[in-house]
């Protein structure tokens, strides 16, 4: 069985080997000097079982896929009424760095976009934490859904710090709004250092099977998140976890995802699979181009599609 699994997923990855359309993302200097080649796929059933194929235990920086996991961090540090009162659940039709606020109350549309999850991170932990205690709050919790110790890149966080003026602009705003309460600068710091924790395809796809599993990692058996946040951070990937495309997500491949501008994309089928997919070239909406036709792939193979 564990071979014919490795075996179909090698011969996915060399089906989509010879796409080399899309760029790496050019927006962070240290991302546009990644290995454009690299390419790896990973499945993480709910029972603990582990396949993969090509790179999957090379580390790139998690950055967007965290949106799903901060999300669910500040659901359970502070319970959905608060979080649900700054943080909307509408997909925006609108790009990740657009700022898609709610024009009467300036909160953001949902916590996938930039908008939310700067404001996702600044809702992590309870009780008044300081910016670092934070961020060790949210690396800690990215920690226990992959089952093992992560660690920030403070190179990608540095490169990326430097050209932070968007984000920096969108927390302005927010603070304008009062939907942050603190120094945006702190709440921008802290999210980009959010963004920049190494993981591998292999840690994406155990994070992304820690929420298939109904928030039990199948791994550690460590219980990460309640069910009820669960059900909320899985609803909100399927509407909005693929940005712009979101809606050609739904329908093609059918699964709650997320995906980032290093090139990862993670999956997560409930009661089944975590998905995981590494691949830096992306399209247009900032998706890797070959971890999205490896997913049409996979979903269509396997009948995975939710409906
Ligand atoms: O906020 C940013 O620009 C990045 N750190 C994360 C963006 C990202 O991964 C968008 N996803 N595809």
């Amino acid at each position: 069985m564990r071979s014919v699994i490795r075996d179909y997923l090698a011969e996915a990855l060399g089906d989509v080997e010879s796409d080399t359309s899309g760029e790496p993302a050019g927006y962070i200097p240290e991302l546009a000097a990644a290995d454009p080649e690299r390419l790896g796929a990973v499945f993480a059933t709910v029972d603990g079982q582990v396949y993969g194929a090509g790179d999957i235990d090379t580390e790139f920086t998690i950055q967007s896929i965290s949106k799903p996991f901060a999300y669910a961090l500040a659901l359970a540090d502070r319970g959905f009424d608060p979080v649900l009162a700054r943080i909307g659940v509408e997909p925006s039709g609108e790009a990740f760095n657009q700022i898609s606020l709610e024009s009467d109350t300036g909160r953001p549309l949902n916590p996938m976009i930039n908008a939310g999850a700067i404001t996702a991170h600044s809702l992590a932990g309870s009780g008044e934490l300081k910016p670092a205690e934070r961020v060790e709050r949210v690396v800690h919790g990215l920690s226990a859904f992959a089952g093992r110790p992560l660690r920030i890149d403070e190179a990608v966080c540095a490169s990326e710090l430097e050209h932070a003026h968007r984000n920096l602009a969108i927390a302005h705003m927010l603070r304008s709004h009062d939907i942050l309460t603190e120094d945006p600068r702190a709440a921008v710091d802290g999210y980009t250092r959010q963004c920049s924790v190494l993981v591998t395809a292999r840690d994406l796809a155990m994070m992304a099977a820690t929420l298939a599993n109904h928030g039990v990692n199948p791994l550690s058996g460590e219980r990460v998140i309640r069910e009820p946040v669960v059900r909320q951070v899985l609803s909100v990937m399927l509407t909005c976890g693929m940005y712009d495309a979101a809606g050609d997500w739904a329908t093609q491949v059918g699964i709650p995802a997320k995906s980032g501008v290093a090139g990862g994309l993670i999956g997560a089928l409930p009661g089944q699979i975590g998905i995981a997919t590494f691949s830096p070239r992306l399209d247009p909406h900032g998706n890797s181009v070959r971890g999205v036709s490896l997913f049409e792939r996979f979903s269509s193979d396997m009948g995975l599609h939710v409906m």
